[in-house]
């Protein structure tokens, strides 16, 4: 069984897994983890409901046989998982697979970073919504300052990891961050991306009114910078990038709520309870835990996860755009990772 594509029209090849290894985080993002929900008795996943290591490589290695290239880990906040080094030593290890990277907030990667990078790990994708100290203690809603995630971007930095930064515009919270974070991620040669705030899960309390699209930011930066689009490197690459023309450092979008990519999306992913969801907004996933844990052999594992990616025929983003997407049960981002 070599690649395997949809059924559906759009037959979009399966490339990309990402991995949730924890549901927990030691932030309250606002936009993902409000505290007033995510507060301190909340159900977290119970630790022998998560997969371990090894099964988490066994699965890994059925997907890369299937046509997988790229692992992204993530949470929650993957580096509160222990250990996770070991995890990537063994994920880089797995034949078929290019690229590891890590998506974090960054808080523990001055004890991580050089770990990671010595397991194998080639990129982190680091959490950063604001540069106003004030501010981000707000959205993370846990009064963390930003000092710590700055510690962390040099620790990655200092390790000779790739790095991007991840910014989540959300209107009337942090739009007056757009141009500082614009200004300090270009004087570091730090990619930064713009992320339109998207109806991820049920509890962020997303308006349309709070999205700050792609062409309004754009707008916002050409106020100051000259800037260039760039061509997409590979299928289904996420984000719209562009260059400062005085420079050789990127800035990119994604654009998810007002130009959506669902027609190249090769994503698959898989929370840490081991079931596969085949898309950012869908409440279904597909358990394949209790197929991992039982004597079924590696073709049967392989045979069920091959189906579920067949099967699929999501398009949510698409459908959002035009109109029909309807009120349906969805995963929380924190559950399933950016
Ligand atoms: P790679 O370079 O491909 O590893 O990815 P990247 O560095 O562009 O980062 P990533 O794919 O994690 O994308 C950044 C953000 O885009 C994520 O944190 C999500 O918020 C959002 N995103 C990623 N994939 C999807 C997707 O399939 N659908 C939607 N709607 N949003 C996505
Ligand atoms: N909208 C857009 N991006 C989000 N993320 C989390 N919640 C949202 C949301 N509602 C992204 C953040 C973070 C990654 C883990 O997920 O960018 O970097
Ligand atoms: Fe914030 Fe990421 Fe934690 Fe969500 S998982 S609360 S976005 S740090
Ligand atoms: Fe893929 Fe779903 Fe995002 Fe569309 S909305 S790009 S199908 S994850």
């Amino acid at each position: 069984m070599g690649q395997v594509k949809t059924k559906d029209a759009l037959n979009r090849p399966l490339r990309d897994l990402r991995i949730s290894v924890i549901d927990r985080c030691n932030f309250r993002c606002q936009y993902c983890m409000p505290a007033e929900i995510f507060h301190d008795h909340f159900q977290f996943l119970p630790r022998n409901e998560l997969l371990t290591y090894e099964e988490i490589e066994k699965v890994a290695t059925i997907f890369a046989e299937l046509g997988v290239e790229k692992i992204r880990l993530t949470g929650g906040e993957p580096l509160l998982r222990k250990d996770l080094p070991r995890l990537v030593e063994k994920l880089v290890k797995v034949s078929g697979i290019k690229d590891v990277a890590l998506t974090t907030n960054g808080v523990y990667l001055p004890k991580y970073a050089k770990e990671l990078k010595t397991a194998g790990l080639k990129r982190v994708n680091i959490s950063l919504d604001s540069l106003d100290d004030e501010l981000f203690k707000k959205i993370n809603g846990r009064g963390v300052g930003t000092a710590s995630v700055l510690r962390g971007i040099e620790a990655a930095k200092e390790a000779g990891l790739g790095i991007k930064i991840n910014m989540v515009v959300k209107k009337g919270l942090n739009e007056d961050q757009i141009l500082p974070m614009a200004v300090y991620c270009k004087e570091r040669d730090l990619h930064l991306r713009f992320i339109e705030f998207m109806d991820v899960g049920t509890t962020n309390g997303w308006k349309m009114d709070h999205v700050i699209s792609m062409k309004e930011i754009l707008r916002i930066l050409q106020e100051k910078f000259e800037l260039e689009p760039v061509d997409p490197s590979y299928f289904g690459e996420v984000a719209k990038r562009y260059i400062y023309r005085d420079s050789k450092t990127e800035v990119g979008f994604i654009t998810s709520v007002s130009q959506s990519f669902c027609s190249s999306c090769t994503r698959a992913r898989i929370s840490a309870d081991g079931k596969i969801y085949t898309c950012l907004f869908t409440g279904k996933g597909h358990d394949i835990k209790s197929i991992v844990r039982s004597d079924a052999s590696e073709e049967e594992l392989k045979a069920a996860i091959a189906k579920i990616w067949h099967d699929r025929s999501d398009r949510y983003s698409d459908e959002r755009m035009m109109g029909s997407s309807n009120s349906r049960e969805k995963i929380e981002m924190s559950y399933i990772g950016g």
